[in-house]
């Protein structure tokens, strides 16, 4: 059976990002999590709440691990021993963006192979950036990331200490 890794940074975890970490766990022996310690985006949640948020949505899950990573994410696929990085595709840009960096993955690393799920069609319009965007002006985002989160996240997301 095949391992794979969900890459991401996960600012915070969505639904979105749930429903493809649970299709993905079904279809394969084991998900690493990776969790990027993005240099490029300013995350709002630090590693360690990402990663603890992830493994609080996902403690019903029993084939998947969480961790983070630096460097580039082919490199931890091959500390981890996996073959497969899981995508999620929204509507939109998200086929070119996709393809656009599972080439580039592919040049790097040629024995990891991108495979692409489809988001279900409530997740089709979620980012994480909506997500904090709407927090922060005061509205309700509970129908956007997962319930066993809901609580911890919902003061840093509305901006309150
Ligand atoms: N449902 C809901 N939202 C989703 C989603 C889904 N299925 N899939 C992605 N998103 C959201 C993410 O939350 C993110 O939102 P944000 O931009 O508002 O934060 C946005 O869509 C983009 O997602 P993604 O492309 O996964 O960006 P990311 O920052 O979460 O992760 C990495 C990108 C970390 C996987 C990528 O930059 C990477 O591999 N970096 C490491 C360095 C490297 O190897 N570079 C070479 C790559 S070619």
């Amino acid at each position: 059976m095949t391992k794979a890794i969900f890459p991401g940074t996960f600012d915070p975890i969505t639904k979105g990002h749930l429903d493809i970490v649970e299709r993905g766990s079904e279809i394969f022996e084991h998900v690493y999590v990776a969790v990027y310690e993005s240099t490029e985006k300013e995350t709002l949640f630090d590693m360690n709440e990402r990663v603890e948020m992830f493994n609080l949505s996902t403690q019903h899950l029993k084939n998947i691990s969480v961790s983070s990573y630096k460097g580039l994410t082919v490199d931890f696929a091959k500390k981890v021993e996996a073959k497969v990085m899981i995508r999620g595709l929204r509507i939109g840009q998200d086929f070119e963006y996709e393809r656009g960096m599972a080439l580039v993955n592919r040049e790097i690393n040629n024995n990891i192979e991108t495979v692409c799920l489809i988001s279900a069609m409530p997740n089709q319009f979620i980012s994480s950036s909506r997500v904090k965007e709407i927090a922060g002006l005061g509205g309700e985002v509970n129908s956007f990331i997962p319930e066993k989160i809901y609580q911890q996240a919902k003061n840093k997301l509305k901006g309150e200490k």
